[in-house]
C-alpha cells in the first residue's frame, strides 16, 4: 500500500492542468465517492494493525496533498483562463467614463441666479432648521396664521421652538438683522412643507427668493427687474401683476408671465388663458423692516419668491414633481444635452 501512495504522490506532483474541467477531473480521480482515496479508506481495514499508525498518516498526506494541488491549480489557473478569454490590449484609448449630468434642478437655478447676478445680485445662503422668528414672527405673521399650523410646517422641537424652513424668506431676516441697506441678493434653497406627495405637491422643494432694500426703491423698480427676468429666462414675453396676500410684504401680487395659446399643450398648462403664475412678490412690509431694525421711514424695497421645481417643470414639460427626487438616470440622462 505503501508503494501505490508513493505513486499517487508522485503523480500529484506532476499533475498540469489547464482548464477549470481537468482540475474538476482530477479533483474526482481522487476525492470523489469513486475515487482513489475512498478505495485506498477501503484497503486501509485490511492492514494489519501494527502497520495501522504509519499507513494512515500516509493516507493523510496524500489526502492533503491532493487538497493542497487543487487549491493550486485553482489559483494558478484563474487568470490564465481570464487572460484567455480577455486579451488585453495596452495600447488601446482608455474606456469611456460617461459624464454625470446636472440635475434639472441646479440647471435651472444656476440661470435663474445669472440673471440675476448681472444685475447686481448676489446669494445669500441660510439654515434650513430655523426658528420660529426667521419663518414666521420677523416676517410679519401674525400669531394665528395658518401657515404656522400643523398641517404645513415641519417642527422639530417646541422649546426653543425649531421648524423646518416653509420659505426661503427666512434668509431675508438673516441677511436684513446682519447687514445694512442697501441690499440686493437672491437666496436659493430647499424648503419644506407638510403636504402629501403626489404628481403636484411634494413635502419638499426648492425656491428663490430676491431682497432689494436701498433708499427710494418703487413698486416701479420691482416691476421693471421682474421684467427683465421674465424676458432673459422665458424670452421676449410680457408680465401681468394680479393683487395677492403675503404677510411680509405690502402690496403683494402674484407674477404672470405670458405663455402663449398656439398649440394644445398651451391651453392645457395655462388653463386656457396663455398666462402662467411664476411667482410671489411684494413691497417689502414696513413692520419687516422694523423687526430687523431697518428704519423703514428711510428705506423701502421689494421681494419676490419662486419655486424652482414649477420653472423647471414649465421649461422642460415635466408633469410630475416626483421625478425631481427619485433620481432615476433615464430621468436625468435627458438633461445632459442643456448644460
Ligand atoms: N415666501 C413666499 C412663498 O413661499 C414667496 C414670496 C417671497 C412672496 C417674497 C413675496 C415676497 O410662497
Amino acid at each position: 500500500m505503501k508503494e501505490k501512495i508513493d505513486q499517487y504522490l508522485q503523480e500529484i506532483d506532476c499533475v498540469e492542468t489547464s482548464s477549470a474541467e481537468e482540475i474538476e477531473q482530477f479533483r474526482i480521480r481522487y476525492l470523489g465517492r469513486k475515487g482513489l482515496l475512498n478505495d485506498l479508506f477501503e484497503e486501509f481495514k485490511t492492514v494489519p494493525n501494527e502497520n495501522k499508525k504509519f499507513i494512515g498518516q500516509e493516507l493523510n498526506r496524500l489526502k492533503n496533498a491532493v487538497q493542497e494541488k487543487i487549491l493550486m491549480l485553482q489559483k494558478s489557473s484563474l487568470p490564465i483562463e481570464q487572460g484567455e478569454k480577455k486579451v488585453e490590449d495596452l495600447t488601446l484609448p482608455a474606456g469611456q467614463v460617461p459624464p454625470g449630468t446636472l440635475h434639472p434642478i441646479s440647471i435651472v437655478r444656476r440661470e435663474i441666479l445669472d440673471i440675476f447676478s448681472r444685475i447686481g445680485f448676489t446669494v445669500a445662503d441660510g439654515p434650513e432648521i430655523e426658528d420660529d422668528w426667521h419663518v414666521f414672527s420677523g416676517l410679519n405673521f401674525p400669531p394665528d396664521h395658518p401657515a404656522r399650523d400643523m398641517q404645513d410646517t415641519f417642527f422639530i422641537e417646541k422649546d426653543p421652538d425649531l421648524v423646518l424652513r416653509t420659505h426661503t424668506s427666512s434668509v431675508q431676516v438673516r441677511v436684513m438683522e446682519s447687514q445694512r441697506p442697501p441690499l440686493r441678493i437672491v437666496m436659493p434653497g430647499r424648503v419644506y412643507r407638510n403636504e402629501a406627495v403626489s404628481a403636484r405637491a411634494h413635502c419638499q422643494f426648492h425656491q428663490i427668493e430676491g431682497l432689494y432694500i436701498d433708499d427710494g426703491v418703487s413698486f416701479a423698480d420691482m416691476k421693471q427687474t421682474l421684467l427683465y427676468f421674465a424676458q432673459e429666462f422665458f424670452g421676449k414675453t410680457r408680465i401681468r401683476l394680479r393683487p395677492s396676500y403675503f404677510p411680509f410684504t405690502e402690496p403683494s401680487a402674484e407674477m404672470d408671465v405670458f405663455w402663449g395659446l398656439n398649440s394644445e399643450a398651451d391651453h392645457r398648462i395655462t388653463k386656457g388663458t396663455g398666462w402662467l403664475e411664476i411667482m410671489g412678490c411684494g413691497m417689502v412690509d414696513p413692520n419687516v423692516l422694523s423687526a430687523s431694525n431697518i428704519n423703514p421711514d428711510k428705506y423701502s424695497g421689494f421681494a419676490f419668491g419662486m419655486g424652482i421645481e414649477r420653472i423647471a417643470m414649465l421649461r422642460y414639460q415635466i408633469d410630475d414633481l416626483r421625478m425631481y427626487f427619485e433620481n432615476d438616470v433615464r430621468f436625468l440622462k435627458q438633461f445632459n444635452r442643456f448644460i
